[in-house]
């Protein structure tokens, strides 16, 4: 079974090559180094002291905003993403988190399919949100309340 452990600098090579291997559009390091200086949440999830994935979730006043979420592609379809996100979601309810906000990809169904069976609500759109291939791609906001 998978473990979870905090993210630290030490991670970052191997995190980027998910993080390369997983999005079109992915995360610098510089990215992962500056949501670890602001003191993100940010989970590791290992399998036999191999990283599998992580998250990385900002918390303030109350509200979270779930940043980035991933598993390594050859992880895939094994339940991970789902345990990774109820360790997320267990970190937020222990921090009094009344909401969890997050943004997808329109075009991410299997994000969305994650999403919604873990009782995410789609609350709304960003137009032209993310960059694409083709131009601009619209994000899908969704907000989880009361997850204790
Ligand atoms: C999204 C992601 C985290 C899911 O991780 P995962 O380990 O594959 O997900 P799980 O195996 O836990 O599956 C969870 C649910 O996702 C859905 N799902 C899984 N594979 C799917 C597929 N091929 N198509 C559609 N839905 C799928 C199912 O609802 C599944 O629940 P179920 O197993 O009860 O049917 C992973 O695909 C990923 O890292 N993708 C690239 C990065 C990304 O897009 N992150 C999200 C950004 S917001």
């Amino acid at each position: 079974m998978p473990c979870f452990r905090a993210m630290t600098e030490q991670d970052l090579s191997t995190v980027m090559e998910i993080e390369t291997a997983a999005y079109t559009h992915s995360w610098s390091e510089g990215n992962f180094r500056d949501c670890l200086l602001a003191g993100y949440e940010m989970v590791i999830c290992d399998m036999e002291q191999q990283i599998i994935g992580y998250g990385v979730m900002s918390m303030a006043a109350g509200e979270a905003h779930l940043l980035n979420l991933c598993v390594h592609p050859r992880k895939e379809g094994r339940g991970h993403g789902r345990r990774l996100l109820s360790h997320l979601m267990q970190i937020a309810d222990q921090k009094n988190v009344s909401t969890v906000y997050l943004e997808v990809r329109a075009s991410n169904a299997r994000a969305c399919a994650l999403y919604h069976k873990a009782g995410f609500n789609e609350i709304g759109f960003r137009t032209g949100y993310y960059p694409s291939g083709s131009g601009r791609e619209d994000a899908v906001v969704f907000a989880r309340s009361n997850f204790s």
